[in-house]
């Protein structure tokens, strides 16, 4: 199942953001995908609110793991330069953790990734407009997306 968007601002991005959050479960794993600044972390900031986090969410790109609490814990990851660091910490405890796993540049990790998730894709089609599709992969998702 695919269900596609449209935003015009970064705040209407936030908004979808809110409502996926809505929807989710600890446990859900969503991968977000697309160029650099097409919207990833600014989507995971609406998710994060909606899941009562009150940090501000910003860019982990040299951290890879940001943790941050809210109704349930949220696991913010960004793979970009996962490559280029000496990691001595457990990616798939995030994965598999009892928090939602947010997951910008996936594909880094292939191997790892769990068989069902959310899969959103971002594109910038120009400075403020973003085209955002969502795919679920399984009949767990796509009850979230049904609801979207
Ligand atoms: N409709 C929109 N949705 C989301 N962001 C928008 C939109 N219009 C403009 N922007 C701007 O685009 C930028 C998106 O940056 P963001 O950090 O969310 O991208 P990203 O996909 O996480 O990039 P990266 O791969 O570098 O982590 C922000 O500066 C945001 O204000
Ligand atoms: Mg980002």
């Amino acid at each position: 199942m695919l269900k596609s968007y449209k935003t015009n601002s970064a705040e209407e991005t936030i908004e979808l953001g809110k409502k996926i959050g809505n929807l989710l479960n600890p446990s859900n794993v969503l991968l977000l995908t697309g160029d650099l600044s097409a919207g990833k972390t600014t989507l995971t900031k609406g998710i994060g609110i909606s899941l009562g986090v009150t940090k501000i969410i910003n860019s982990p790109t040299f951290t890879i793991v940001k943790e941050y609490r809210g109704k349930c814990p949220l696991y913010h990851l960004d793979l970009y330069r996962l490559d280029g660091l000496n990691n001595d910490f457990d990616l798939e405890e995030y994965i598999e953790g009892d928090g939602v796993c947010v997951i910008e540049w996936p594909y880094q990790v292939e191997e790892i990734l769990p068989k069902e998730y959310l899969e959103i894709n971002l594109k910038r089609l120009s400075e403020f407009e973003r085209s955002i599709e969502i795919k679920a992969n399984s009949s767990r998702y796509e009850e979230v997306l049904k609801k979207l």
